[in-house]
């Protein structure tokens, strides 16, 4: 059987440390690709992950390239490309910069690897993963994007470091934007089974919704040179793996809704079934009144951010 294409959009942190957890997994073959202006970057850590692989066991081809057309006919285009988050920046100040870098890369993934699966990791992660999807011009089931499943992990982190529970123990959910404005689902929010509403007070839960919402900015402060990677990249191979191998996991992803949630043509952070067709199902879950009004806020935030881009790139659509 033939191994899967994954292509890997900016050699970056993400995207190497992508790449990283691709090639354990045996998810396929790799192609690491930057900037011509990196030069041979892309190759040099392409073949340091490739001489990992007698130690650690694992079979997969791995290169690297600052040329296109080694990327073509990718089954999976992972798309990490543009510049992250430094102290005092918000995601939306990535905006006018990655919304060109997306355009460029859109475009030549469209021409690349027409029948590709697009998995968007760029920040401002909504707007982003439109852009990807108003340029390539690909179903709205085959470009999606990677927020959802990390803004989760750091959730069900933070509740296992409260609780003294395993982390495999935690099952959450978190919807809307990647952003300020996530909604947390505390009735699909349990520990071994329990609601979570019986193990932590509310007042508590609150604090903890808040430090996830701002589990990208502390890790930016603590770091101070660049954004989170580990997690994002473990993150962006689990959905990897889900198309890849078709599993059907039911995660929340960047997902393009229309009548879905009321949302009118926006990609907001909802739970799908991801599998060998992408975004195979969009979940609607029947909301609490709490809970639709902070849907409602993400998605206008998600608007507005969206207009924003659409008037620096002059997109009519
Ligand atoms: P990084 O700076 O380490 O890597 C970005 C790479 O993209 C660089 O090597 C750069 O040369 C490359 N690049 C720029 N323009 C390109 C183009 N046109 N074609 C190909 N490659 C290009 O940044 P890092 O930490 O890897 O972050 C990447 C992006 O992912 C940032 O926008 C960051 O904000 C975002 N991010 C999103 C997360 C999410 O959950 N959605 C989580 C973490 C990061
Ligand atoms: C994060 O949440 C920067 O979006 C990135 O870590």
């Amino acid at each position: 059987m033939r191994r899967a294409k994954i292509s890997i959009i900016g050699a970056g942190n993400v995207g190497a440390t992508t790449a990283h957890w691709c090639a354990a997994d045996e998810l396929g073959d790799i192609v690491l690709l930057d900037v011509p202006a990196t030069e041979s970057m892309p190759a040099g850590k392409s073949l340091d992950l490739f001489q990992a692989s007698p130690i650690v066991g694992f079979d997969a081809k791995v290169t690297g390239t600052t040329d296109w057309a080694d990327t073509a006919g990718s089954d999976v285009v992972v798309v990490t490309a543009g510049i992250a988050r430094k102290p005092g920046m918000s995601r939306d100040d990535l905006l006018s910069t990655n919304a060109k870098i997306l355009g460029d890369v859109s475009a030549h993934i469209r021409d690349t690897s027409p029948d590709a699966i697009v998995i968007v990791v760029s920040n401002p992660l909504d707007a982003m993963v439109q852009r990807a999807f108003q340029v390539t011009g690909f179903p709205a089931h085959r470009v999606f994007g990677q927020a959802g499943i990390l803004d989760t992990a750091r959730y069900r982190a933070f509740l296992a470091m409260e609780l003294g529970v395993s982390v495999e123990d935690i099952s959450a959910m978190l919807l809307g934007g990647h952003g300020d404005t996530m909604v947390p689902i505390p009735s699909c929010t349990s520990v071994g089974g329990v609601p979570i509403t019986q193990l932590i007070d509310a007042a508590r839960l609150e604090e903890i919704v808040q430090r996830t919402r701002t589990g990208g900015a502390e890790i930016v402060g603590l770091l101070k040179t660049g954004s989170a990677y580990y997690a994002p990249a473990a993150a962006t191979a689990q959905m990897v793996e889900a198309v890849v191998r078709d599993k059907k996991r039911l995660v929340p992803c960047a997902a393009y809704c229309d009548s879905e949630y009321g949302v009118g043509g926006y990609y907001v952070g909802v739970p799908v079934i991801l599998g060998t067709a992408g975004v195979e199902r969009i979940i609607e879950l029947d909301l609490q009144a709490e809970e639709r009004a902070g849907l409602d806020k993400s998605i206008a935030a998600v608007k507005e951010l969206v207009g924003a881009m659409n008037g620096l790139t002059g997109w009519q659509g």
